[in-house]
């Protein structure tokens, strides 16, 4: 599964190598584990070229082999998330003649049960890949009467997930086919050159005429324009459109910030975690398991470690995991794990939280605990990084790659998979059986659209940011599952704005912090439900009245119907009603927001904060 990843297609009269190469370089920043291209040669062969690491470790591949001369070519740079980032796993993949190609952007769901399938029908697969097996199901459905996208078609249509898939073959030069579900794909359209790529970037220095692709669709590009049908394989409508982006602002998806982009992505980040994970007897599937059943069965404590963002990720972890399994649930920064010798034996379960599973704190700390017999999960978004790699077993996010330093779809990735683990372990546990996990997955699919929905409600958030933003200082109060979420507020806001914020636990003011407040000082609140939470609830209105009786001025985040807070708000920001253990996932998004805003105000970079760094790779 290789969910962001860049994807480009050509056929017009420039070298097709060339053109693929520059559209790579373009999508640079969604991050290499691997690139490669495919060329449909003029002597009528198809040839390939790929390579693990960065695109420069192909140029000079290519630079030493002989051209791949041809106008007919497809290029892919891969951020590996399913099957190591090796030259074995890099796309293209081809079939066992070595005349069709194949590049992927998303998941093929059933690709075991298709990988079998083919090897029992004699085809050699040479990746770990899921992707390998479309190269394999074209070769059986392609036949050279009725062409490419015929069997492109065939073949789609057997593929559960999400996918973007281009294939080119060396028997039909002048032709590159498309497929696409869930995963992005566009057409630009040139003056006798036709592109295709995952994102507009790929060919915008070429063109500015492109066409959006639906869902379920198979396009046919040739120098003279393009095709397309729906997987029924009738014609399909296409949405035209003009780019009026630059080149930055294309590599951000036309926003000005990877932040906008990243804060807007979370929704699919939320359903591409969630995606497939379910089986039929209601369990949780993970992505890589070197624990069976039994082995955790015999937990009987569990430490959740983490940095930053991911440790509070972690604070959410523990209400999810101990409501389900009654399992006692520890969490820690991993700093302060590492060195105060917990106490660990092979009954602890470890559960490590790492975006970019390279961060040292984090990875010290699973080292730590494999030297103490504990079984150590991690939670990574980075296939094939370190602490995955170190880690007994592994479930990933699905985020894609994160540029900006700022934590924000990862981190509700992450909401959402240790929801997934603690869903995992009460299956295996028995504290919940299938329909009651099923049930749970159900509600926790609903999330994405509530997420979007939080996000259609930004505007005067923004515009609150703008007249808080001379602010020194800034606090978050929040109980329970709101209490994680205002320390998470205010590190975003100390990381991007640069301004002292503090989260504290509402019930806390009044044991000190509450000597912070005076006259102007934004205080922001995170409102338990009234519908779940109405004890606690009672008691933020409370601790809201408290601060306001000293001149705080009060930015509450409530729920749709909440209306015992007017009162008691100088500001009101409505989140969509959600169950209590998913509500960190919209109760987060405004707080990601103002901090983005705030620091805009104040003409900082959101995506590059001073100091900081995306991996911090040293203890
Ligand atoms: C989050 O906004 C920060 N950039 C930072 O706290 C980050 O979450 C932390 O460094 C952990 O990084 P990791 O997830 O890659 O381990």
């Amino acid at each position: 599964m290789d969910r962001v990843c860049g994807i480009v297609g050509y056929v017009g009269p420039q070298q097709a190598l060339d053109v693929c190469l520059e559209g790579l370089r373009r999508l640079e920043y969604r991050g290499y584990d691997s690139a490669g291209v495919a060329v449909v040669c003029a002597d009528g062969t198809l040839r390939t070229a790929r390579r693990a690491g960065e695109l420069r470790n192909l140029e000079k591949l290519l630079a030493d082999s002989e051209p791949l001369e041809g106008t007919t070519g497809m290029g892919h740079t891969r951020w590996a998330t399913h099957g190591g980032p090796t030259d074995g796993n890099a796309h293209p993949h081809t079939d066992c003649q070595g005349v069709l190609a194949v590049v992927h952007n998303g998941i093929i769901e059933n690709h075991v049960a298709l990988r079998a399938e083919l090897e029992a029908a004699g085809h050699e697969l040479a990746s770990a890949t899921d992707t390998e097996v479309v190269a394999h199901l074209l070769e059986d459905a392609y036949d050279p009467v009725t062409g490419l996208a015929a069997a492109l078609t065939v073949v789609v249509n057997r593929l559960e997930g999400a996918f973007t898939l281009l294939v080119t073959h060396a028997g039909e030069p002048g032709l590159v086919v498309g497929g696409r579900r869930s995963s992005p794909l566009v057409i630009g359209v040139g003056r006798g050159e036709t592109f295709l790529g995952s994102d507009v970037a790929a060919f915008i220095g070429h063109t500015r005429d492109a066409v959006e692709l639906g869902q379920d669709q198979v396009v046919e590009v040739r120098r003279t324009g393009y095709r397309v049908t729906g997987f029924d394989g009738l014609p399909a409508e296409t949405l035209p459109f003009h780019v009026d982006w630059d080149l930055a602002a294309a590599e951000k998806g036309g926003h000005d910030y990877f932040m906008q982009k990243e804060i807007l992505e979370q929704p699919t980040a939320i359903e591409d975690t969630l995606r497939g994970r379910l089986t039929a007897d209601g369990r949780i599937t993970l992505d890589e398991e070197r624990l069976s059943d039994d082995d955790l069965r015999e937990i009987d404590k569990v430490f959740v470690v983490g940095c930053g963002s991911t440790y509070h990720a972690g604070l959410l972890a523990k209400y999810a995991i101990e409501h389900w399994t009654r399992i006692p649930v520890e969490v820690e920064m991993a700093s302060e794990f590492r060195y105060r010798d917990p106490v660990l034996d092979r009954n602890t379960l470890v559960v490590a939280i790492s975006q970019s599973g390279e961060t040292a704190d984090t990875l010290e700390a699973v080292r730590h605990a494999k030297t103490q017999k504990a079984r150590v999960l991690a939670i990574s978004n980075t296939n094939g990084s370190q602490i995955p790699r170190e880690s007994d077993a592994v479930l990933y996010t699905r985020a894609g790659l994160e540029v900006c330093v700022a934590s924000t779809k990862c981190l509700l990735a992450q909401i959402t998979a240790t929801s997934l683990l603690g869903l995992a372990l009460a299956r295996v546990l028995g504290t919940k059986d299938g329909e009651e996990v099923a049930r749970e997955y159900d509600t926790l699919e609903a999330m994405p659209g509530l997420v979007a929905e939080t996000l259609t409600r930004m505007g005067p958030v923004a515009d609150l940011a703008r007249e808080l933003s001379p602010s020194p200082t800034v606090l978050f109060l929040g109980r329970h599952v709101g209490y994680p979420v205002a320390l998470e507020g205010a590190l975003k806001l100390k990381e991007l704005a640069y301004v002292h914020a503090e989260g504290f636990p509402a019930g806390e003011l009044k044991h000190g912090p509450i000597a912070l407040i005076e006259q102007g000082v934004p205080v922001v609140v995170v409102m338990p439900s009234p519908r779940s939470r109405g004890v606690l609830h009672q008691k933020v209105l409370s601790n809201i009245a408290e601060v306001r009786a000293r001149g705080a001025r009060t930015i509450v985040v409530a729920e749709d119907g909440d209306d015992a807070v007017l009162p008691y708000a100088e500001h009101v920001i409505r989140v969509p009603q959600t169950p209590t253990l998913y509500s960190a996932l919209v109760t987060t998004v405004p707080l990601q927001v103002l901090a983005m805003e705030f620091a805009l105000a104040r003409g900082l970079d959101v995506d590059k904060p001073r100091n900081l760094a995306k991996s911090v790779t040293v203890e």
